[in-house]
């Protein structure tokens, strides 16, 4: 596990010989934006930085407090309003994206929704929880991988990261991927607050699904690194997690834990940052140090093979097995196919 100080001086040693792109969808504020920051000082302002969320005006906060290089030319720091919500929004701003660059070399996603008593369906008809968990960065990842694969194509670092909860997945199952049956069991509890089953299952399932996630885009794009990353407790908006009538009393002491456990984003953003810049290719998964507990390259594109004797075995990708990887090759491609038609402008009606 790297120390904190030697991941300052990592960091600080970043030097690439082009204008990095970066991509920080969820970098408005939070762990995202504190991220944004480091990235822009460690280059020094020369990067093409890319905040993407709702809010304009923590955007242009944000925007305002990067370095500002003397030259005026090969940098840019913008904002781009997107709801990670909604596919078609998702598919447009990458549209506009895939229009105006000619590379990506970083994606970051770390919009996120915590409850574990509200749940709900987006406009598209899509589970919430799934949908900024998990949904919303799968659409990135595919409608932005001709741009990593460009910056790999150039000869420079490709790397797509979705920070959620790496090593928390749950062995996923392929009954209800997509949350329906969940969201109808909803419980109504005493004066309309809710304990919704699927609210918990959107929490707790969504990193298994991020798993799966990285463990598929890696081992079809075998030049550009994936990584699912576990932030750990850090003071942000994530940190919170509206609990419900049957967890509130035990809520005060979860907020009062964490006065003392979590860190400052900033801190955080540093491990995080030293994750996207020291990877080269292939699978992910990452604590919130940094330290890499699972990890596969792979020299070709892995075919599928529901035949091989551990297609069906939970920790296991394409025979091997990876530490704290929720996925089975036959679990990974079920969820795959799901949300490739869960999240299909054709099934959204746009
Ligand atoms: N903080 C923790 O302790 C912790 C622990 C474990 C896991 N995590 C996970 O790590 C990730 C990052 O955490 P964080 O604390 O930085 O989260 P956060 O504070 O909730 O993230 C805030 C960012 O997400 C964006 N965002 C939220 N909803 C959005 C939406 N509907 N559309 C577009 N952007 C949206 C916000 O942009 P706008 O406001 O501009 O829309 C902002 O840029 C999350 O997935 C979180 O669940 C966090």
């Amino acid at each position: 596990m790297p120390k904190f100080s030697a991941v300052q001086v990592s960091n600080a040693s970043y030097r690439p010989s082009y204008v990095p792109v970066a991509v920080f969808a969820g970098g408005t504020s939070g762990i995202g934006g504190a991220m944004a920051e480091a990235f822009a000082r460690y280059t020094h302002g020369k990067a093409h930085i890319i905040l993407i969320g709702r809010d304009a005006d923590a955007a242009a906060r944000v925007i305002a407090g990067l370095p500002r290089p003397q030259e005026t030319d090969g940098w840019r720091h913008e904002f781009i309003a997107c709801d990670a919500t909604s596919m078609s929004e998702i598919r447009a701003t990458c549209s506009l994206l895939r229009e105006r660059l000619s590379h990506l070399n970083f994606l970051v996603v770390s919009a996120g929704f915590n409850s574990m008593s509200t749940s709900k369906e987006t406009n598209e008809g899509l589970d919430y929880h799934l949908a900024l968990r998990y949904y919303s960065r799968y659409v990135y990842f595919k409608e932005l991988l001709p741009l990593l694969a460009n910056a790999r194509d150039k000869g420079q670092q490709a790397h797509a990261m979705t920070m959620l909860g790496a090593g928390l997945g749950v062995p996923i199952s392929t009954d209800d991927i997509g949350l329906d049956k969940a969201r109808a069991q909803t419980i109504k509890a005493l004066k309309g607050v809710m304990l919704s089953f699927a609210a918990i299952k959107g929490m707790t399932y969504s990193p298994g699904y991020n798993d799966a996630l990285v463990a598929h885009f890696a081992s079809q794009n075998p030049g550009i690194a994936f990584t699912h990353i576990h932030p750990g407790f850090v003071k942000s908006s994530g940190l919170h997690s509206d609990a419900g009538w049957l967890l509130a009393p035990i809520s005060w002491l979860y907020e009062l834990v964490m006065l003392f456990v979590a860190v400052r984003p900033e801190t955080c953003a540093e491990y995080m940052l030293y994750a996207l810049l020291n990877a080269d290719r292939g699978v992910f998964l990452r604590s919130p140090t940094a330290n890499v507990f699972s990890s596969r390259v792979f020299d070709a594109p892995v075919d599928w093979d529901a035949n091989s004797p551990t297609a069906s075995q939970a920790g296991v990708l394409h025979g091997v097995r990876l530490k704290g990887y929720s996925g089975s090759d036959i679990t990974v491609k079920a969820v795959m196919e799901f949300t490739e038609e869960a999240t299909s402008a054709q099934n959204l009606g746009r």
